[in-house]
C-alpha cells in the first residue's frame, strides 16, 4: 500500500465529505501555534522526550492509530511489532510538518484529516492507539475516548503520554489555573488542567498500569505527565 493512501476496508467515508472537511480544517487550523510547536517539539526530542516517546510506544503492536499526529515525531520511535499506522491530524499546518516523517516511516502510514470525536474508522479496526499530548487539546475527551474504545479490538492498548492537572492545592495547580486563559488561546486550545487518568478510567479502560510522574523535559505548566498503557476491557 502507498503511504498516504487510506485502506478502503479501514476508512469509512463521511456523509458530506467537502462541507465536513472544510469546517473541520477551519476549526483546527492553528498555523502560528504549529510553527511554535515545531520548534518546541524538536527541542524536546533533543532534550530527552525522544526516549520517553520510545518507552511509551514500546507496548504498541499491529495496527496503530496515532491521534493528533502533530509534526510526527512518534513515527521515528515505532517498535518493529507495529505493522501499519493510521495517523489522524485535523490541522493542515501540522499535516504539512509531518509529511517528511510520514514518508520516512518504515511501515505504511495513512494520514487522515479527521476529528477525534467522530473518527472515520471501522469498529475494532486497530490494535493500539497512541495519545501523546493530544487529550489536552480535544474539546470533549469523554466523547473521543468512547470513539477510541469503539475502534480498538477487545484487549487493545491505549498508550498514553499526556500532561495533566497537578493535584489540588499544589503550587503547580495554582500556576496552571493562573495561566490557563492565555495558554488555551496561544496553544491551539490546549488545557493544562485535565484529569486524563480519571477520564480514561471513566471511559471504561483498565488503567492499572498507567502512572503519573514528573517527566523531563515536561515542565510546569505542562506537568505532571500521565504515561503508560491502558487496556480496552
Ligand atoms: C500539542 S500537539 C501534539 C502533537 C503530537 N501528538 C506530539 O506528541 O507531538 C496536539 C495535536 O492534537 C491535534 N488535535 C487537537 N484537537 C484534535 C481533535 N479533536 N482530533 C484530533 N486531533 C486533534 C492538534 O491539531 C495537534 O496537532
Amino acid at each position: 500500500m502507498r503511504r498516504g493512501s487510506a485502506p478502503s476496508q479501514l476508512v469509512r467515508r463521511p456523509a458530506r465529505p467537502d462541507t465536513e472537511c472544510m469546517s473541520r480544517e477551519r476549526e483546527h487550523a492553528h498555523p502560528v501555534f504549529a510553527q511554535v510547536y515545531r520548534l518546541v517539539a524538536a527541542a524536546g526530542e533533543r532534550g530527552g522526550f525522544a526516549q520517553v516517546r520510545a518507552s511509551v510506544l514500546a507496548d504498541a503492536s499491529g495496527r496503530l492509530l496515532i491521534l493528533g499526529l502533530g509534526p510526527g515525531h512518534d513515527l521515528a520511535h515505532l517498535p518493529a511489532a507495529v505493522t501499519s499506522v493510521v495517523a489522524v491530524e485535523p490541522d493542515p499546518s501540522m499535516r504539512a510538518l509531518a509529511r517528511g516523517r510520514v514518508t520516512a516511516c518504515p511501515v505504511p502510514v495513512t494520514l487522515l484529516s479527521a476529528d477525534a470525536h467522530a473518527l472515520p474508522l471501522a469498529d475494532g479496526s486497530v490494535d493500539a492507539v497512541l495519545c501523546a499530548c493530544v487529550l489536552c487539546s480535544v474539546a470533549q475527551p469523554p466523547r473521543a475516548l468512547a470513539e477510541l474504545r469503539r475502534l480498538l479490538v477487545s484487549g487493545g492498548r491505549l498508550l498514553l503520554l499526556e500532561h495533566v492537572a497537578a493535584p489540588p492545592g499544589h503550587w503547580v495547580g495554582r500556576l496552571q489555573q493562573l495561566l490557563q486563559p492565555v495558554w488555551g488561546r496561544a496553544a491551539g486550545g490546549c488545557s493544562v488542567r485535565r484529569d486524563t487518568w480519571g477520564a480514561v478510567a471513566a471511559a471504561g479502560f483498565d488503567v492499572t498500569a498507567v502512572r503519573t510522574a514528573m517527566v523531563w523535559p515536561n515542565l510546569p505548566p505542562v506537568a505532571p505527565t500521565v504515561l503508560g498503557t491502558a487496556v480496552n476491557r
